[in-house]
């Protein structure tokens, strides 16, 4: 182990610089090129990284303070091997690292003739470097200063702005582009003054009267060799951060634009960026969201092959629509659920009796237009139940209308055509339209109008089974109601068991608009009318 003495390196003649990021704090291990410090003059920030892995014994920089070529930075523990690849005098005369390089050739292609300028590459301080972000779009009024491109060596990412202002003609470049020095990146239309310059137009000077180029090391190994990277101090576009946060944004797929700044003049800085991803993290821990409410948990992404074959199939886009609105639904209402049996003796007795009569006008008669007539009447006695609750937080919308939706399964996915103005409807005129309807719905022939305007709804899944479900509000309904099998169970008839045919409902509501005792209400009366179907002509 060996201690190194990391010191500012040359700043490309910028005597004075502000701290404005310490980056790493005593006990922290360091990779090579980890940034150190964000430096910033008037006009520019830079990075300086670390030359070598280690790790920090002591810092002596504080942000705010102002420092210059050579001021000690920190001393840096730094493996036996490293170290010795490194003389000490390499901390002596600590690398030099200059500001990135002007864009030179800002050449006008038509001279005074023309306002066009060709905007390229500077000096990279190498080869070439990958563009890792377009920053403007064709079209796009720029200011002198602001960032055009991004590129990324493996040392370092560089911002290139705009030599002057004006706006962007054709864009030459592309992200994912291997560029180096003098190749075209766009082409910038100039306003006035500028362009009638016919000589090349010379990048702004980042620092002022800084040396704008990425020199060679003097006296480290290229592997050792930190490299500035400079970003303007404007901001671009929404963002104000340096290199090194917007890589280390990317690599964690953040958008910059989300993240409150906390540096001077809401510049963002690492430690913005840790915070916040922080608090995303923390915010969807259980602990947290149980205490105070709060994001909902990502669901780990499970490679499922690694347990066994399996099939990948595609939702349809039915299935994906259906998802996501039982997912806003679940989401946003807290539900309630009240279940109850009816006893639907008589009416099932009444339903089979009109099977002829039925059969002479075409139509089945099921429980389901039964149960869409008793909703209706049910609906209109509790108005609350066929109401929604306003957009704007501050009112009940009650419909003066009862368009009751049945949920279908289909191949494609779930269904839920609407009947409109069921309580007008005969229980003859609601079973041809449940049976037109549903069968609309497998066919995949419902036109949107017919699945819109509901009310109410009811998901019926008693022709398949079970005893009772919690079904969930068809938003911005309030109220959705389930049914389940019908059953023959014992009933006690104050004497005597007697066999009874009971039918599990179960009726979910939103408890921001229904209470418990309006549910109950509705529940109740819908009870006693499908009991005892005469209850039907007294309405
Ligand atoms: N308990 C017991 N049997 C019931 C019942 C219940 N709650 N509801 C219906 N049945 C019976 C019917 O009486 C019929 O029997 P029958 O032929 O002996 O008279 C049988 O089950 C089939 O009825 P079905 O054709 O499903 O008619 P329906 O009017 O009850 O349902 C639809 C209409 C649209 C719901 C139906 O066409 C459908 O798609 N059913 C599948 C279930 C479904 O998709 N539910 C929605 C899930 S989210």
């Amino acid at each position: 182990m060996t201690t190194e003495i990391i010191k500012v390196p040359d700043l490309g003649g910028a005597d004075e610089v502000e701290v404005i990021e310490v980056c790493v704090a005593a006990g922290d291990v360091v990779a090579a090129e980890d940034s150190l410090l964000v430096l910033e003059t008037d006009k520019a920030s830079m990075d300086i990284p670390a030359p070598f892995a280690g790790k920090v014994l002591s810092v002596m920089v504080s942000e705010g303070d102002t420092i210059g070529e050579g001021t000690v930075i920190l001393e840096l523990e730094v493996e036996g091997a490293t170290a010795s690849a490194v003389e000490p005098a390499v901390q002596e005369s600590a690398p030099v690292v200059d500001a990135p390089a002007p864009v030179e050739a800002a050449a006008p292609v038509a001279a005074v003739e023309s306002a066009s300028e060709q905007i390229n590459v500077p000096d990279v301080g190498g080869d070439k470097a990958e563009v890792i972000e377009i920053c403007v779009a064709v079209g796009d009024t720029v200011e002198e200063g602001d960032s055009l491109i991004v590129m990324e060596t493996d040392k370092a990412s560089m911002e290139v702005p705009a030599p002057k202002s004006g706006v962007v003609e054709s864009i030459m470049i592309k992200e994912g582009d291997q560029a180096g020095e003098g190749d075209a990146i766009l082409m910038l239309k100039v306003a006035g003054a500028a362009a009638s310059t016919p000589a090349p137009v010379d990048m702004p000077t980042p620092a002022a009267d800084a040396k704008q180029k990425i020199t060679e090391p003097k006296q480290v190994s290229e592997a050792h060799q930190p490299v500035t990277g400079m970003t303007e101090n404007r901001p671009t576009g929404e963002v104000y951060a340096g290199p090194s946060v917007r890589k280390m944004a990317r690599e964690v797929g953040l958008d910059l634009a989300l993240v409150p700044g906390s540096g001077p003049r809401g510049r963002i800085q690492k430690d913005d960026v840790k915070a916040f991803i922080k608090s995303a993290i923390s915010n969807k821990a259980p602990k947290v969201a149980a205490v105070a409410g709060s994001g909902i948990p990502l669901v780990p992404e499970v490679d499922f092959s690694k347990f066994g074959d399996v099939t990948i199939e595609k939702m349809s886009k039915m299935h994906k629509l259906t998802a996501a609105n039982m997912h806003r639904s679940w989401l946003n209402v807290p539900h309630v659920t009240a279940f109850d049996d009816v006893d639907i003796t008589d009416l099932e007795e009444f339903r089979k009796s009109l099977k002829p009569e039925a059969e002479r006008a075409g139509v089945k008669v099921t429980p389901l237009p039964f149960l869409l007539k008793a909703c209706a009447m049910a609906l209109k006695a509790n108005p609350l139940l066929n109401a929604s609750l306003h957009a704007d937080g501050e009112n009940i919308v009650y419909k003066n209308y009862v368009h009751i939706g049945f949920a279908v399964a289909t191949p494609a996915g779930l269904m839920v055509p609407v009947i409109r103005d069921v309580d007008k409807k005969s229980i003859f005129e609601l079973a041809a339209e449940t049976a037109e309807l549903a069968k609309k719905a497998k066919d995949r022939k419902l036109k949107p109008a017919e699945m819109q305007g509901g009310t109410f709804t009811i998901s019926s899944l008693g022709s398949m089974g079970g005893t009772g479900f919690t079904p969930i509000v068809n938003v911005p309904e309030v109220a959705i109601l389930g049914v389940s099998k019908l059953d023959v169970k014992p009933r006690w008839n104050g004497s005597e068991f007697e066999p009874r045919k009971m039918l599990p409902i179960s009726l979910s509501y939103d408890h921001r608009a229904v209470n418990g005792a309006d549910a109950g209400g509705f529940m109740v009366y819908l009870n006693a009318l499908l009991a005892d179907i005469r209850r039907m002509a007294l309405a």
